[in-house]
């Protein structure tokens, strides 16, 4: 796309700082940094006698309050300038009873992002079992002053470069 011929693309494709400087143009000239996966967060929680319902098993409101608060966690963590806030939690699954006395990791992690949102899964599992008991999903959009707002970049990313600055790659690139 960037080259005149195919030998100048196989002789540029064959150096190794020519294959530093796709990668970093590849970054530049796309909308979002390249990414695989997004860092997973979690929290430990010693499940006392007062987070049970009258079954003696955790009420289902204490969970789904972690599981929100995660979903913030996770989100900001990933997104930090953002102000996230809640849209929707998709489907709530306890799959397993939740006793006094037990211990478990409550975990987060962004699985996609949008323009304005992103999808934090969040699951929980007991960490001497490693049983897995909840999960679910949420849906977390960036408002500030009740508008939506697209997402700031990721931690420990730049932000994408200005047209002008695309621009100059592509001409740096298409160069004899
Ligand atoms: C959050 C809020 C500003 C969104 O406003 P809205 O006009 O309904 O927003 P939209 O329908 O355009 O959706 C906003 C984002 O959520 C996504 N979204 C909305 N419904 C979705 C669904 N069912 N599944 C997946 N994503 C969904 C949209 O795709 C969009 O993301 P994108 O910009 O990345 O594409 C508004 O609903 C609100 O203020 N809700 C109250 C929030 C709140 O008080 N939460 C509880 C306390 S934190």
């Amino acid at each position: 796309m960037f080259f005149k011929s195919p030998r100048r693309r196989d002789a540029f494709a064959n150096t190794r700082d020519a294959r530093a400087t796709r990668i970093l143009a590849i970054t530049a000239l796309t909308q979002y940094p390249l990414r695989m996966s997004f860092e997973r967060h979690e929290k430990t929680l010693l499940i006392r006698p007062e987070f049970l319902n009258h079954a003696g098993s955790v009420f289902g409101g204490y969970m789904m309050k972690w599981a929100d608060d995660m979903a913030f966690n996770a989100a900001t963590l990933t997104f930090p300038g953002a102000s996230f806030v809640t849209k929707l939690f998709g489907q709530i699954d306890f799959i397993k009873p939740i006793q006094a006395g037990d211990i478990i990791k409550v975990c987060g992690q962004v699985i996609s992002r949008g323009n304005t949102s992103c999808k934090v899964q969040v699951w929980s599992f007991n960490a001497m079992t490693n049983e897995k008991v909840f999960d679910t999903f949420a849906i977390m959009v960036n408002v500030r002053n009740g508008q939506k707002l697209p997402l700031p970049p990721e931690a420990g990313q730049t932000p994408a470069p200005s047209l002008k600055d695309q621009s100059a790659v592509t001409a740096m690139l298409d160069r004899d």
